[in-house]
């Protein structure tokens, strides 16, 4: 039976799978597969062209669907959602550093994202990883962040450009995690603050939150800890939102991209 060739993208994060097809992919391929996500944070598999039930079935191996609240869904199968950037629009879907879903109580566990209809430029994507920037801190730092939990919220689809209309009851209260988590399959600490989502830290004020959220996110998105997925037509990104946060690059106006995302439930998130 194949098994996955397996290639780093970058130091900190990112693996490029190749020689086995999603659609017809063995249990054990589909386990080593996850290996390989829990290990690098984001894979990237070419040439898949997953169809919309392929795509389910994939996800359904992780675990339980959970579908966006705020994201268009794709008409013939509604728990996919559409990532869509018209050639007219400015801002993009996902086009600042965030973890998709950190604003619920158990945040997503991965994010499935199927390449449907490409820019012919750019569209690449950034990944950092969480694990490399906690493990570049200062002890010191390290055990002060161990000891704090943050806000998050949704609140910022509010006013959101990304061509999304939010519908009435999609907002919730917003819900506390540990700054620092224990990653729930490895253990490894990963940072889980994002500028989308993250509002203040527990018992601080949002103006006293703000330079070390600040220092945090310039921290987090260094160049070294990244890795960019540049798109391929029919490929496949599955990352691990506790291990990663990801960017989406707004650099392909007049083009329209088109991507299918599934995400995939999480469980609530211990601290490290
Ligand atoms: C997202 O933030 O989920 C979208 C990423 C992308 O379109 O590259």
């Amino acid at each position: 039976m194949d098994t996955w060739s397996i290639k780093k993208l970058a130091g900190h994060c990112g693996a490029r799978l190749e020689g086995v097809s999603l659609a017809n992919a063995s249990t054990s391929q589909l386990q080593e597969m996850r290996s390989a996500l829990f290990e690098h944070g984001v894979i990237v598999m070419p040439q898949q062209h997953l169809s919309p039930d392929q795509h389910i079935k994939l996800a359904e191996f992780f675990g339980e669907i959970v579908v966006n609240r705020f994201f268009t869904p794709v008409a013939s199968h509604p728990i996919i959602a559409e990532v869509r950037t018209s050639p007219n629009q400015a801002e993009v879907i996902g086009g600042t550093w965030h973890t998709d879903h950190s604003y619920d109580a158990a945040p997503a566990m991965c994010s499935i994202l199927s390449a449907k209809e490409l820019p012919p430029f750019g569209g690449d994507t950034h990944f950092a990883s969480m694990a490399a920037s906690y493990r570049a801190m200062s002890p010191g730092l390290q055990n002060i962040l161990k000891g704090l939990r943050a806000w998050h919220s949704d609140s910022s689809f509010a006013t959101t450009k990304q061509g999304i209309n939010p519908k009435q009851g999609a907002f919730r209260d917003p819900v506390i995690h540990p700054v620092i988590i224990k990653h729930p399959n490895t253990g490894t600490p990963c940072v889980f603050v994002n500028g989308d989502f993250t509002i203040n830290f527990e018992n601080w004020s949002i103006e006293e939150s703000a330079p070390m959220l600040s220092y945090l996110y310039a921290l987090i998105t260094k160049p070294i800890f990244t890795a960019r997925v540049v798109w391929e037509p029919g490929m496949v990104a599955i990352w691990d939102n506790r291990l990663v946060q990801h960017y989406a690059t707004a650099d392909y106006s007049g083009y329209t991209r088109l991507m299918h995302r599934i995400t995939v439930a999480g469980v609530p998130l211990e601290g490290a």
